[in-house]
């Protein structure tokens, strides 16, 4: 088992291993304390580890009870919100409690927004069922629903109090949701790690508990200096101004790690035009996301793009933060003029490489 400290606002561990769901009652007894734990997780995931995390949790001492909701990215709406904090409420759970999220990034945001805010804040462990969630969602404290007008616009930041990620769990959801996640793992090579973008050209076989804690490591270390998003962090964004906008153009159809993956795209393809990354480096990147059958074309326009991104909380006034590749391993945040960012998402859309 490997395990990632972050030291960010609250100190805590990321347990990355194969086969240790079973031991997330004893963390839990050890870390948090508290008498009942909060299972919040969605029908999917339920059905194929809930039993396994409750009898553990009922082992080390806690009244278990849980909240269910449908699997997918509508499920972090308002309306769910509300009804966990009306379910915690009703079921007699206090602050020192424990809100357990099992499951992906929709999981992960709603049961983490909803831990920060119920009675001020809970105890919290965070329990990623899918690649992304264990890679990114996860790991770093963002916490969020989304509203009708975009993504995660209404959040906190909350560091849970550890993470326990079984990688063993990550293989039995849809080959798709795997897929999605090797978008992101995809993205640290780019942004920060190349040795990582090079082992992602082998095959991932045995080598998954070394990448997971790869990028963790990578999230922790941006995390640390820049916790609330004010500057390098954002650098996790790339790919996602253009993502975000996808998934919203696409009434969240489109997953987000595909979202993010086309993307990248666009932005690796615009940068090779304006000169910011050789074309070597974009087709790099468009390779790697090909070699993992990510897309990397969308169907939507320059115009509907720009219009969706424009919602995205990332602008400030008349610009926006946009993340440019250098070379694999090497980005920069690059404020962008809103005209500019119209002329990037157009030359990021143009056929030909
Ligand atoms: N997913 C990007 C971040 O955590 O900052």
């Amino acid at each position: 088992m490997e395990t990632v400290r972050v030291d960010a606002s609250k100190s805590y561990d990321i347990l990355i291993g194969s086969g240790i769901l079973g031991e997330v009652g004893q963390y839990a007894r050890n870390i948090c304390g508290g008498a009942t734990a909060a299972v919040i997780t969605d029908d999917i995931v339920e059905r194929l580890y809930y039993l396994n995390v409750e009898s553990s949790l009922i082992n080390a001492g806690y009244r278990v009870i849980k909240f269910v909701m449908p699997n997918g990215e509508s499920s972090k709406n308002a309306a769910n919100y509300l009804s966990i904090l009306d379910f915690l409420a009703e079921s007699g759970f206090t602050r020192k409690d424990v809100v357990v999220a099992l499951g992906g990034g929709v999981v992960g945001d709603i049961a983490g927004f909803a831990a920060a805010t119920y009675m001020r804040g809970t105890r919290f462990i965070q329990i990623p069922t899918t690649l992304l969630a264990a890679v990114d969602s996860s790991v770093g404290g963002k916490t969020a629903i989304d509203l009708e007008s975009g993504k995660n616009l209404a959040g906190a930041f909350f560091q849970p109090d550890f993470v326990l990620c079984d990688h063993k769990t990550l293989y039995t959801l849809d080959e798709d949701v795997f897929r999605a996640g090797c978008a992101e793992i995809i993205k640290y090579g780019i942004i920060r790690d190349k040795g990582l973008f090079e082992l992602l050209k082998l095959p991932m076989d045995d080598k998954i508990e070394e990448i997971i804690t790869r990028c963790v490591a990578i999230k922790r270390d941006i995390v640390n200096e820049d916790e609330c998003d004010g500057g390098i962090r954002q650098i996790l964004n790339f790919g996602h101004t253009a993502g975000h906008a996808i998934e919203l153009l696409s009434r969240y159809k489109t997953p987000h790690g595909y979202a993010v993956a086309e993307g990248m795209a666009l932005i690796a393809r615009a940068s090779a035009r304006m000169g910011f990354c050789t074309a070597d480096c974009r087709d790099e990147i468009i390779g790697m996301l090909k070699r993992y059958a990510l897309p990397t074309e969308t169907g939507f326009s320059s115009e509907e793009i720009y219009s969706a991104a424009l919602s995205d909380k990332k602008s400030s006034g008349d610009k926006i933060t946009l993340i440019i590749p250098r070379e694999i391993g090497k980005c920069e945040l690059r404020e962008t003029k809103l005209g500019e960012l119209k002329e990037i998402i157009a030359l990021g859309l143009e056929r030909g490489e």
